[in-house]
């Protein structure tokens, strides 16, 4: 689907805002005299009263040649920003986009906080996003079920501008986009090799992508990942990318690193057959950042950035590890497995530590889909953060709320570190009490954190994919791509030149 920028445009639809209380802003206004008033009689005929998201449908207007006229809310114009406009345009292009109208024009207009261009380029970027689909293993599609949408054009008075802020915006989309699919894979397609594969091919982006395999991890010393992955018949990848944005190429970077359980099973500590499907999305953290590794590629963000996931597949097997066992991870600390189920920390805690060994990074941010008890703690609505630096903290807070993405504090402590101490190793995987689960587990992870590095922890198992009805216009599928924004902005805000 095209999505250009003009000062005027035909379209076999077209949509435009109004915000609460039915006010229509000026293109609306412009429409309803043409239509001799046909939108203030349909608002009247109607209990559309411009609330956010609210759509107002008319059909075969008076005097307009566009046959579909969508009248969609903004809310109270005072708390609208271009997350709002983003949902307006993505509401727009949901209700058109199967409807056989190969043609809409977005009226997008300054609301609230946000104003003329910007405007216009987020709602390019809502409407982008609202094409998403993951149609690729529907072969029986009927051509009614299919996209009609071909083009979409902003019209906005200063579209040159408009477009000049949306094109790096678009790479980013397609960053989320790919963490999408790759959350939406099946899990016998996407196994650690495969991933990996499709993470090489990204260096026709201009990444240097390196993948270390069993031989080379087990050199390392990489015990903790490598017991996960053991169970498996597919073998376990550790995947590097490395953006050089910055003018000074050997400028300490920042490391991003992901979750990338390509299924989780439990293992020997099997988790119940139901719902088990959707830990094929149990590489969420993986994915995020993978798709933010494109984005920076693809807007070539000026900055230095690496990213780092750890692919394995957690199987239940002859081979597998057990309850009990002790594994040496590659920081040299032991520990004893307690859990096969708690397995992610495994794979983190040695990509962690690669990561400080090799790049000797100014910080660090992982994500991962970690703990189910975050679910019951935030539901689909934040992803839980953990920091031991409260700048990167605060920094990363308002990247989340900035991009739709939002993250909510919680603590650690000595306390929690402690619940998860063994007389068996340095440090067991689980603290065994069903207290603060998503605290310990972050607490893990912090054991293999250097002194004075900043890192960050984001528990991203309620956000990474979206049940029912959680949808929203611009993340119409089960995976959302959390994540990629989030970190996109950060680097943007708090590392770009
Ligand atoms: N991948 C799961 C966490 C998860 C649960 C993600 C639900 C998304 C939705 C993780 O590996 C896991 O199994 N965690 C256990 C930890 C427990 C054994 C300490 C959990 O949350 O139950
Ligand atoms: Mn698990
Ligand atoms: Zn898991």
């Amino acid at each position: 689907m095209d999505i250009t920028f003009k000062n005027d445009a035909q379209a076999d639809a077209v949509a435009v805002m109004a915000s609460e209380g039915g006010v229509l802003l000026a293109a609306g206004k412009a429409l309803d005299e043409k239509t001799g008033g046909g939108i203030t009689r349909a608002m009247k005929a109607s209990r559309f009263t411009g609330g956010a998201g609210q759509v107002l449908e008319i059909l075969a207007p008076a005097n307009l040649e566009s046959g579909r006229l969508l009248v969609i809310g903004v809310g109270a114009p005072d708390k609208a920003d271009g997350l709002t406009v983003e949902k307006w345009a993505a509401q727009a292009v949901r209700r058109t986009i199967t409807t056989g109208a190969e043609s809409l024009a977005l009226h997008a207009e300054g609301v609230g906080g946000v104003a003329g261009a910007e405007a216009a380029a987020r709602a390019g970027v809502g409407a982008h996003l609202a094409t998403y689909r993951f149609d690729r293993y529907k072969t029986k599609l009927k051509p009614d079920a299919k996209p009609s949408l071909k083009d979409v054009t902003v019209v906005t008075e200063g579209a040159a501008g408009a477009k000049g802020k949306y094109d790096p915006l678009t790479g980013v989309v397609e960053g989320v986009f790919f963490a999408r699919d790759l959350v939406s894979e099946p899990p016998n397609v996407l196994h650690p090799p495969e991933f990996a594969s499709r993470l090489k091919a990204m260096e026709s982006l201009g990444l240097e992508v390196t993948v270390l395999d069993v031989a080379e991890m087990t050199k390392l010393g990489m015990g903790a990942l490598l017991g996960v992955g053991q169970g498996s018949v597919r073998e376990s990848r550790l995947v590097v990318m490395s953006w050089k944005g910055a003018k000074n190429k050997a400028a300490q970077p920042i490391c991003f690193v992901g979750k990338g359980v390509t299924f989780d099973t439990g293992g020997i500590s099997l988790k119940p057959g139901a719902g088990m499907d959707e830990m094929k999305g149990d590489m969420g953290g993986a994915a995020a950042v993978s798709g933010v590794m494109m984005a920076l590629a693809k807007r070539k963000a000026k900055a230095n950035v690496i990213g780092i996931v750890g692919l394995v597949e957690n199987m239940p097997d002859g081979a597998a590890q057990r309850p009990g066992d002790i594994v040496t991870s590659m920081s040299g600390q032991t520990i004893e497995v307690l859990n096969t189920d708690a397995e992610g920390r495994l794979v983190l805690c040695d990509a962690i530590w690669y990561a400080q060994e090799k790049f000797n990074p100014t910080a660090i941010v992982d994500l991962a889909t970690l703990t189910g008890a975050i679910i019951i703690s935030l539901g689909h609505e934040h992803a839980g953060l953990f920091s031991n630096n409260d700048a990167l903290a605060a920094d990363l807070t308002a990247a989340g709320l900035a991009e739709g993405e939002a993250v909510w504090r919680l603590p650690l402590g000595p306390a929690y570190d402690k619940m998860i101490d063994t007389p068996n190793a340095d440090i067991k995987n689980i603290s065994g009490k069903p207290a603060a689960g998503s605290i310990t587990a972050a607490q893990f992870l912090q054991r293999f954190v250097k002194d004075g590095v900043a890192w960050a922890h984001l528990d991203i198992a309620g956000t990474a994919w979206k049940p029912a009805p959680y949808e929203d216009p611009t993340s119409p599928a089960w995976a959302t791509g959390f994540g990629v924004r989030i970190l996109n902005r950060l680097v943007a805000n708090r590392y770009e030149e």
